[in-house]
């Protein structure tokens, strides 16, 4: 029997539905409940807006299924993933398809059940041109009124059930990427008219210009001056499902780029991308940190200091756990950056905590964990509270 259930909010309203039903009533009911939760299909697509420095590139998201069929047994044959075209002709896909935007996708995987995971941005934008259906044997995905935004990857994920309790069997997903040429838009539409990427240290950056054709030639330019990037393939890259790649970041690469793509008679121009270049550490930090004192006396002040030494212009943050803070004790730190000198352009970051009149509650260990933008490291020391007048003076 097939089932039909769709994306988003709705569609998980859905599962619910039918998570509550399985235990109290007959399936049967439950199926006809959420049916009737359906949203009415017909709203005009709308585009997802990217936060900054974000990326537009629509990345693949989990999109919920329904578990329906109990105990699969995991080793199903190996997954396909076919294209149903028009009169009932399949075709199994490759790594990329086309398809005319206003066409309908259809594809079919195998499997019982099968999760989807679409571009992130049809599956926030609900407006009813995507459903999915549970067959015995197999899933269909089906996008109608299709348009260039629809371009990106699509994944179906064979399910291993027991039960209810379904997981998505990742080394069987089988994935295809599908082009929506689109006559008018060269490029997937973004509702921005720049995105600002951080270009870090040794780190590849992409520019997510994506098109909808993999015919359009495409090139890189940069705004000021305004000449083309030359793409090596080495140091700069293309790829028609990504799109440009940085490889290896260097502070030249900033500025202001675009990409252009050309097909036929038509040349468009991507939105902007603002490349910011970051200081980039080449490690996490490594924080030392020491107390002032290991045995503090009752009514004594107590220092524990962390410092890191580190790349100049690279950013540390410092937090710390201490005995006190459970009881909301209010202690203090001060924050300081002192330059190292001699040849290599270092520095010294510390962060001191500050105990005031130790109490026998401050006894404990005392933990400073540094990051940075590669990672973040925890260092520990302990402080043991003696009687006041235990403590010898000095
Ligand atoms: C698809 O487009 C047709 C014609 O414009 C329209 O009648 C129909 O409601 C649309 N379907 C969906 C699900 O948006």
């Amino acid at each position: 029997m097939p089932l039909v259930y769709l994306f988003g909010w709705k569609g998980r309203l859905v599962l619910s539905t039918l998570l509550i039903c399985a235990v109290i009533f007959e399936l049967a009911n439950c199926q006809k409940d959420a049916e009737e939760q359906r949203p009415i299909p017909g709203r005009k697509p709308k585009l997802s807006k990217p936060t900054p420095g974000e990326s537009t590139n629509k990345g693949p998201r989990a999109v919920t299924a329904k578990p329906k069929v109990k105990a699969t047994p995991a080793s199903q044959a190996q997954t396909f993933l076919t294209q149903v075209l028009d009169r009932g002709k399949f075709k199994k896909v490759g790594e990329t398809i086309s398809v005319r935007t206003g066409d309908t996708l259809e594809l079919r995987c195998r499997g019982k059940p099968v999760q989807w995971s679409v571009p992130s941005y049809l599956e926030e934008e609900d407006d009813g041109r995507l459903s999915t259906v549970q067959h015995e044997r197999y899933g269909v995905l089906t996008l109608v009124n299709t348009t260039g935004a629809d371009t990106g990857e699509y994944t179906c994920y064979p399910m291993y059930c027991e039960d209810t309790d379904c997981r998505k069997e990742y080394d069987k997903a089988v994935k295809v990427f599908v082009f929506f040429p689109d006559p008018q838009e060269l490029f997937v539409p973004s509702s921005d008219y720049y995105e600002v990427i951080q270009l870090r240290t040794n780190w590849p950056t992409v520019l997510p210009c994506q098109v909808t054709s993999p015919e359009a030639k495409v090139s890189l330019h940069r705004e000021f001056p305004p000449v083309e990037v030359a793409v090596d393939g080495l140091e700069i890259s293309f790829n028609v499902k990504t799109g440009f790649t940085i490889h290896r970041p260097r502070p030249y690469h900033a500025g202001a780029l675009y990409c252009v793509a050309s097909l036929g008679n038509l040349r468009q121009s991507s939105i902007k991308y603002m490349l910011i270049y970051v200081n980039y550490p080449m490690a996490p930090p490594a924080p030392v940190i020491q107390a002032s004192s290991s045995l503090a006396a009752v009514g004594e002040n107590l220092r524990v200091s962390c410092s890191v030494l580190g790349e100049q212009d690279v950013a540390v943050e410092f937090t710390w756990e201490y005995p006190g803070q459970q009881i909301g004790r209010p202690l203090y730190t001060q924050e300081s950056i002192t330059p190292v000198g001699g040849g290599l352009a270092r520095q010294q970051s510390q962060s001191v905590l500050l105990v005031d009149e130790v109490r026998d509650v401050d006894q404990g260990t005392y933990t400073c964990t540094a990051q940075n933008l590669q990672g973040a490291k925890s260092v520990s020391t302990t402080v043991k509270v003696v009687p006041k007048a235990k403590a010898k003076k000095p």
